[in-house]
Parts: structure tokens; sequence; C-alpha cells
């Protein structure tokens, strides 16, 4: 049985004090109240927080993940944070593909190659974000959209490589818009990702591979579909930022 996996996406909010608190008040519920959580937490910070919050859970069963790297190895690149930097404060994932980075920061499918080969290099784990617009949907093509989006950049990496990665499905018209993918759209989609992975790699790979599922997830509509058969989680954004909503969708 493949474990459920959280992550709790924070993109570009929560300060210092609100990241530390927050942390802080999560562990302090879930372990003071013996609170029943099957599922694996994952919460990605902004960069300027990942050490201290990943000194807060040190010794927990929480971890920690960035929600970019830079490409290059290192180097006159203004602003921006390598996976070397990351694995020196002990971080060991990072979200990468994600639409928000897609379509405002440009990053194309060779950008994201490079980006994986660099987090791959310095054995940072990878969940690798694909997803499809409201008119690629609308026109059908949404199956092939996401094949093509794994074939330009998962799909270059070994059987060995493959390991290291989780796919997290976020259909762009989900994300934000309190608008969900159906529980069976979510599934259909999540076994044909895995169908995908079996073709490519094999059974023994699509079994193991957890693909979550992100957009509008909340307190009342996690349960049905994160246990839908091939949805092995979520990736949350707004709804992470709340603790009771955060809370009760560990309790789903
Ligand atoms: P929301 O849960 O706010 O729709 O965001 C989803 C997301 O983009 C997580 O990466």
């Amino acid at each position: 049985m493949r474990e459920k996996i959280l992550v709790a996406n924070w993109k570009m909010n929560y300060d210092f004090y609100e990241t530390t608190s927050f942390i802080r008040n999560l562990l302090k519920i879930l372990f003071d109240n013996k609170i029943n959580h099957n599922k694996k937490i994952i919460i990605a910070p902004s960069f300027p927080f990942l050490h201290i919050s990943n000194q807060i859970l040190q010794g927990t069963t929480l971890s920690i993940a960035s929600q970019n790297i830079h490409q290059k190895d290192k180097g006159a690149y203004t602003g921006e944070v390598s996976a070397n930097m990351l694995k020196s404060i002990g971080i060991k994932k990072v979200l990468l593909g994600h639409s928000e980075r897609r379509i405002y920061f440009f990053e194309d499918d060779n950008i994201l190659l490079q980006k994986i080969k660099i987090a791959l290099k310095y054995n940072i784990k990878i969940l690798f974000c694909v997803g499809e617009t409201i008119s690629e949907r609308n026109k059908n093509v949404h199956y092939s959209v996401i094949e093509n989006q794994l074939k330009n950049t998962v799909f270059h990496f070994s059987l060995h490589e493959i390991a290291n990665f989780s796919i997290a499905y976020e259909p762009i018209w989900a994300i934000g818009t309190g608008i969900t993918a159906s529980p069976k759209d979510a599934q259909n989609m999540h076994q044909f990702i895995r169908s995908l992975f079996s073709e490519k790699y094999g059974k023994e790979i699509s079994n193991k591979i957890s693909i979550l599922y992100g957009g509008s997830i909340n307190d009342i509509n996690a349960k049905d579909i994160l246990y839908q058969e091939d949805v092995d989680g979520g990736l949350i954004g707004n709804s992470s930022l709340d603790m009771n909503k955060f809370l009760n969708i560990i309790q789903s």
C-alpha cells in the first residue's frame, strides 16, 4: 500500500513569525493531542525560512520541501538559490514544474529538465507537477498534454533515477479557484499517469510511485479526492495556510 502524503505549498505567504509559529503549533497540536494522522506531512515554506523550519522539524515525522531551485550549480545568477545551498541546510525535497513557475517565470520543459538534473545531482527528491489548462481540457486534449509534459521531462530519466520522483497532478483551472477536479476525473487522470509509468518503467515502479492531486483541496472535499485508488495524497495551497482546515485534511 502506498503511503498517503500531504504537501503544504505555502507559495509566497507567511513571514518568519507566521511560518515558525504555524509549524510549532502544528507539531504541538498533532503530538500533544496524539492526533491520529496516517499521512506523511511535508511543508514547503519560502526560501528564507527553510533552514529554521527544517530545524524545528528535526526528530519528527514531518519534513520540509523547497518550492524551487535554480538549474545551475553556482555562479553569477543574482537572486537565485542553488541545489547545493539547499542541501547544505539539510533540505532533501523540491517542488518542480508548478504551473505558477511555468507561467510567471517561463520555466519550460528544457529548464525543468536542467532543474531535475541538478536536484538529482545533490540527492534532492522531486515532486514534479503536471497539469492542463481549462481550454486544453475543453478541447479534450488533457491526456496528451500531461503525457507530453512527462515525456519531455521526467521520462528522460532512468529506472534507477525514477525512485527519486513523486508526481503531482494539478489541473491549472483548479488551482486557487475553488473548483476541483471531480474525484472520478482525478482518479482517471491519476490512473492514466500510472499507466504511463508502467509502460515506460514497468509495473513495480508504477505501483510504487506516489501521484498526488492538487487544486482547491479543502477540508470538505479532501476525503473524496484523497481516497481514490490512484490518488496518493494532496498538494495543498490555500487550505494549508489555515490551521483548522489543514488539521481537518490531515485527519480526513
Ligand atoms: P490551492 O490549493 O490554493 O488551489 O493551490 C494548489 C496548488 O497550487 C498547490 O501547489
